[in-house]
């Protein structure tokens, strides 16, 4: 699998993917680009440190032009993972990557998910419900936020004393020991 994550932040479950699979390039997943649609993420620093090409995107030409499949085929990527990517994906990508394109979100979908959902606005939601479980879904990537079908789910138990900040960390520690799975698994 030649895999190119989209990134617009921090980037630490691109990190995580970048590292385990250089490490073991048994699982047959190889990270072959990484894309951001902000200049200044930290994910394009982390990626050039590890000598990942990466590629910044901009708005008019994702959402009005195709002209990112050829830059895609240019390092043959055949699947996408998102990892905390904000922009929604546009139908003729969805079109190119059938299947192949999956995202990680912080809770457990369909709850707490949709257009507005993302990074602590999530968290913020589960603890106002009173929730004593949250998690993640691994999901395909269809048109619309949040509604592609599931591939994975896993839950985390929280306190009813957890402040978002603390529900965000144990849902992150999932995220990073279980997205890299997920896409071996999808290589096989
Ligand atoms: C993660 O919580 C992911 O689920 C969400 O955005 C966050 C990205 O974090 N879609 P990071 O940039 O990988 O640290």
């Amino acid at each position: 699998m030649n895999l190119a994550l989209f990134v617009s932040g921090t980037g630490s479950n691109a990190r995580v993917i970048i590292d385990r699979f250089r490490a073991h390039p048994e699982d047959g997943v190889k990270v072959v680009l990484l894309v951001s649609n902000k200049a200044d993420a930290g994910a394009l620093l982390m990626a050039a440190e590890r000598d990942v090409p990466t590629l910044v995107l901009d708005r008019t030409t994702f959402f009005e032009t195709e002209d990112l499949l050829a830059q895609l085929a240019r390092v043959d990527v055949n699947f996408i993972a998102l990892a905390g990517f904000l922009w929604l994906i546009p139908p003729y990508l969805v079109r190119a990557f059938p299947n192949r394109i999956l995202n990680i979100h912080p809770a457990l979908l369909p709850k707490y998910g949709g257009k507005g959902m993302y990074g602590t606005n999530v968290h913020r939601a589960v603890k106002a419900a009173g929730d004593l479980e949250s998690g993640i879904t691994i999901h395909y990537v269809n048109e619309r936020y949040d509604e592609g079908n599931t591939v994975f789910q896993a839950a985390v138990r929280l306190d009813a004393d957890d402040t978002p900040e603390e529900i965000a960390a144990r849902v992150l520690r999932l995220e990073h020991g279980n997205y890299w799975r997920v896409l071996r698994g999808l290589a096989d």
